[in-house]
């Protein structure tokens, strides 16, 4: 398959490139777009044999469920039942990212929620998605669009170093805003909401918005998302975490890359600085890949010290990425 690249403007993208792309969509075939958060893989959620194809291109195992993107809320009340709670987020995050999981209706197909009887849905913050779902007349299931277990991208370049071959389209739309997936919470039982993955939306601000505190799934509960028992987020190269308060981890560190808001306190080959946690959290993923691709044999990331905002979800991709 050959991969066609077309860059569109983030702002005002090209409808004709766009309406292009729908079509190829509604033709079953595989398009990698940009949403605010980090790219998708995106395939017609309603037909199997296109979302067939997204777990074939990636890599990726079929019982981990795909997050159906939609472009307005009514288009999600097809697809789950949503009830107060989820309406009240949809109204206040949407378009955004935070992503629901709530009970299927029987029109979702098996194999896009991985054979659950829920199904997550999401409206992303970015025009080039929100057009592509309202062109292609049909929610769009899309995971990251990277080779299952490596960081997701967050630019069309990683994209296509994952994917020529294996996507039909990519669309170019610069450098995402937020860096790290979306904030995934489980709605089905309104008594207890669930954190099934932090990310790009903070807990803080679900939490003011629903008057509850947001439970995590203990590590045996059904209810985990099904994604968080994969390695995730890997470069090819060992993570390390220095926490500031303590030593600064053994590696070789003349081939070694730092990354951080902080200054390291040993000399490393690359130091890589980040303006403060969201710049970081925004950078995360690129700077794993580019200093993957530069041949540094280690990476030292710097542990977040504050815990609110975007800094669990920053926190948990650093610890995943360092398999702990
Ligand atoms: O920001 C994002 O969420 C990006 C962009 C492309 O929208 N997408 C993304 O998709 O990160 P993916 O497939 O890499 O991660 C989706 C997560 C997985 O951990 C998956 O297990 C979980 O959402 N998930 C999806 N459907 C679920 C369901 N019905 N129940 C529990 N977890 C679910
Ligand atoms: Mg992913």
């Amino acid at each position: 398959m050959k991969t066609k690249i077309a860059a569109v403007d983030r702002l005002n993208p090209s409808p004709y490139v766009i309406a292009h792309a729908g079509t190829l969509i509604k033709q079953g075939k595989l398009v990698a777009f940009p949403t605010e958060t980090v790219y998708g893989l995106g395939a017609d959620a309603m037909n199997p044999d296109a979302v067939r194809r997204i777990y074939e291109a990636k890599g990726r195992p079929s019982d981990n469920p795909l997050i159906l993107h939609v472009c307005y809320i009514a288009q999600a009340e097809s697809l789950v039942f949503m009830n107060d709670l989820a309406r009240k987020l949809a109204l206040k995050f949407w378009p955004g990212p935070l992503t629901m999981v709530l009970p299927a209706k029987p029109e979702v197909p098996l194999i896009t929620r991985g054979g659950l009887d829920t199904a997550a849905v999401r409206f992303p913050d970015n025009k080039i998605a929100q057009w592509l779902i309202y062109y292609a007349n049909t929610p769009i299931a899309a995971p990251s669009a990277n080779i299952s277990g490596k960081p997701s991208p967050t630019n069309a370049e990683t994209v296509l170093a994952d994917m020529n071959g294996r996507v039909d389209m990519i669309i170019d739309g610069g450098s995402v805003k937020v860096g790290i997936e979306s904030t995934v919470i489980d709605l089905t039982n309104p008594e207890r909401v669930l954190l099934l993955r932090p990310g790009g939306l903070s807990r803080e601000a679900i939490e003011s918005e629903l008057h509850m505190t947001l439970e995590i799934p203990d590590s045996l509960s059904a209810k985990r998302s099904p994604g968080t028992h994969y390695r995730h987020y890997s470069p090819a190269i060992p993570v390390r975490i220095w926490h500031t308060d303590s030593e600064f981890p053994e590696c070789d560190y003349s081939s070694a890359g730092y990354i951080g808001i902080h200054k390291p306190i040993h000399a490393t080959k690359r130091v890589v600085l980040f303006s403060d946690y969201t710049d970081y959290a925004h950078g995360l993923f690129s700077a794993f890949r580019r200093l993957e691709k530069d041949g540094y044999t280690c990476i030292i990331a710097e542990w977040p010290e504050e815990i609110s905002g975007i800094c669990e979800g920053l926190r948990d991709r650093i610890l995943r990425s360092a398999g702990d």
